[in-house]
């Protein structure tokens, strides 16, 4: 096995990567990172590190180069906020950078990573090509309203796996596309909204982890294209 965990240095993609050496040893795995630095143990573990902004085509193009053909990729770039931006309450917050800025962040790096990456996951008989969304990027499921550019961004995701879906079931049909809810996960990006959480709903980063992989082991090439919890259970569109 060989995997990509794209955002290797964000709280989910860390504990991805630790939970895939512990639970699938000799799985040969690449992680990227692009402003954090993975952390001094991380380093030191059999994990081959690559810096790069995922929103850049060369530089994905290049990596496709460098890795060769994998089994997995898993996409967990994201973000929700920055220092000077919390998620609109109401639309009259939104703000047109901060809103294109999210949506470059959570949406083209799926476009690039399945673009650049097409042949590499050509030659593996059981490929998963996996994009961390968020149940909140959900049309059917939204009944609080708020977060217009989160929501947007990650309504737009899920329509471009649904898409990618179809095309690769004729080019790659031993792949299965899928969107994965992590959760309420207690990580740089929910920080500021954990204190609304109750204890029993925010997972650690390693548990939300060990319950994607159950559900990226259970995919199969003729499950493609579902938007999933990450229990498994099936998420309106
Ligand atoms: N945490 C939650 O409760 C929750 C709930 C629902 C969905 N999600 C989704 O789960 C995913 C992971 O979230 P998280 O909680 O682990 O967030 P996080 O800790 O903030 O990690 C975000 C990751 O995205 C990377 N990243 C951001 N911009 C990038 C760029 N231009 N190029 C390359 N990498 C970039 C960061 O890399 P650097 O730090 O190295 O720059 C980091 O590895 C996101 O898609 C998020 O929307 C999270």
């Amino acid at each position: 096995m060989k995997v990509l965990i794209a955002g290797g240095s964000g709280g989910i993609g860390c504990a991805l990567v630790q939970s895939i050496l512990d639970e699938m040893p000799g799985t040969e795995i690449h992680a990227t990172f692009h402003n954090t630095s993975p952390e001094k143990e991380l380093q030191s573990l059999p994990v081959e590190w690559h810096k790069l902004d995922l929103t850049c085509a060369e530089s994905v193009e290049g990596l496709s180069r460098q890795i060769g053909s994998l089994d997995w990729i898993v996409n967990t770039v994201g973000m929700l906020h920055t220092d000077e931006h919390l998620p609109e309450k109401s639309i009259t917050q939104l703000e047109p950078a901060f809103f294109s800025r999210t949506v470059e962040v959570n949406v083209l790096p799926t476009l690039l990573l399945a673009g650049c990456f097409q042949n590499n996951l050509k030659s593996s008989d059981s490929a998963r090509f996996v994009s961390i969304s968020a149940r909140v990027g959900s049309i059917g499921d939204n009944r609080l309203g708020g977060w217009y550019s989160y929501r947007a961004s990650k309504a737009a995701l899920n329509m471009v796996l649904k898409t990618l879906s179809n095309e690769w079931k004729r080019k790659l049909p031993n792949c299965c596309v899928a969107a994965l809810h992590p959760g309420t996960v207690a990580t740089h990006l929910s920080e500021p909204f954990q204190k609304n959480v109750p204890a029993e709903k925010l997972f650690s980063a390693q548990y939300s982890a060990e319950q994607l992989i159950g559900v990226i082991r259970d995919l199969t090439a003729e499950r493609s294209g579902q938007f999933l919890a990450y229990d498994g259970t099936p998420i309106p569109w």
